[in-house]
């Protein structure tokens, strides 16, 4: 894969946290570069920096030292007004406990980025059903969260991240509740649609098995990088999600009359 932009760049980045007389240097002087279409696993031990790489990276903390820009803005000066805009237009998130809206359904949950981002209402139904599609849910677009099993929470989770086309998607730990089985297929449902769109995705991992979906391998021990590596032969994705057989019991409809539904949703109510 040739990749032509860069469009991460951490410069001499540190962060450091002040308890009580001590300081915490949880990332000490980080410097790297990550390519558009890239996808890297940032792996490292317990305590080592990885979530505080990728909270920096996301912009949702600001570093102590150093730069990190994305898209060529430097969003470790930006101020929150200018960073939720930006983290609305550009950026993605994927966390191990979904933190998915609890009273929402599925599809609502999915379309939740775009109302945020103004996308009008008769364009947001049918975009984010689209994307339940993609990742094996049509069946499921009317289930709130405690009515769907961890693996499809996750997947929600994952087409609410995907669903605004952002630059960049951050992944913390997302297959850490999740079977080897529906871990792989979420790995690969990820990857699928960040290549379909030459997305960036951004994995940090407790999870050896995640290492051959990942292009880059970025080592982090105490708040260090301790070595990147490329992996030729990343990106040999199993075949995604597939739409699951048991729905019509459950959900009581077909999925054609589901999709007429949807459709006078997105069409009728806007
Ligand atoms: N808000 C904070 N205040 C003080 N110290 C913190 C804070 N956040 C993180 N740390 C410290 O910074 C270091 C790095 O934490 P971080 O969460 O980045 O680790 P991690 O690599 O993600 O670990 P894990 O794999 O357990 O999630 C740890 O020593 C942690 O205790
Ligand atoms: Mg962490």
């Amino acid at each position: 894969m040739i990749f032509t932009e860069k469009i991460i760049e951490i410069k001499n980045v540190s962060k450091h946290y002040k308890m009580g007389d001590e300081v915490i240097v949880a990332l000490d002087d980080v410097s790297l570069d990550i390519e558009q279409g890239e996808v890297c696993l940032i792996l490292g031990p317990s305590g080592s920096g990885k979530s505080t790489l990728l909270n920096l990276i996301a912009g949702l903390e600001k570093p102590t030292k150093g730069s990190i820009k994305i898209k060529g803005a430097l969003i470790s000066k930006m101020n929150e007004r200018k960073l939720a805009k930006f983290r609305q237009q550009y950026i993605g998130f994927v966390f191990q406990s979904y933190n998915l809206i609890s009273t929402l359904t599925a599809l609502e949950n999915v379309t939740l980025p775009l109302i945020f981002s103004k996308v009008p209402k008769r364009v947001r139904s049918k975009q984010a059903f689209k994307i339940l599609k993609e990742v094996g849910l049509a069946k499921r677009w009317r289930h709130k969260p405690a009515q769907m099993s961890g693996g499809q929470q996750q997947r929600v989770s994952i087409a609410r991240a995907f669903v605004n086309n952002p630059a960049v998607v951050f992944a913390d730990e997302p297959t850490g509740n999740l079977d080897t089985k529906t871990s792989e297929v979420m790995m690969g449902l990820m990857l699928k649609m960040a290549k379909e769109h030459n997305q960036t995705v951004i994995i940090v991992s407790h999870d050896l098995d995640t290492i051959k979906f990942a292009g880059k391998i970025i080592r982090i021990r105490d708040g260090n990088v301790e070595s990147i590596e490329i992996n030729e032969n990343a990106y040999q994705v199993p075949e995604a999600a597939e739409e699951e057989k048991d729905t019509e019991e459950i959900t009581g409809v077909t999925e054609a009359e589901e999709t007429n539904e949807i459709e006078e949703v997105a069409g009728g109510k806007s």
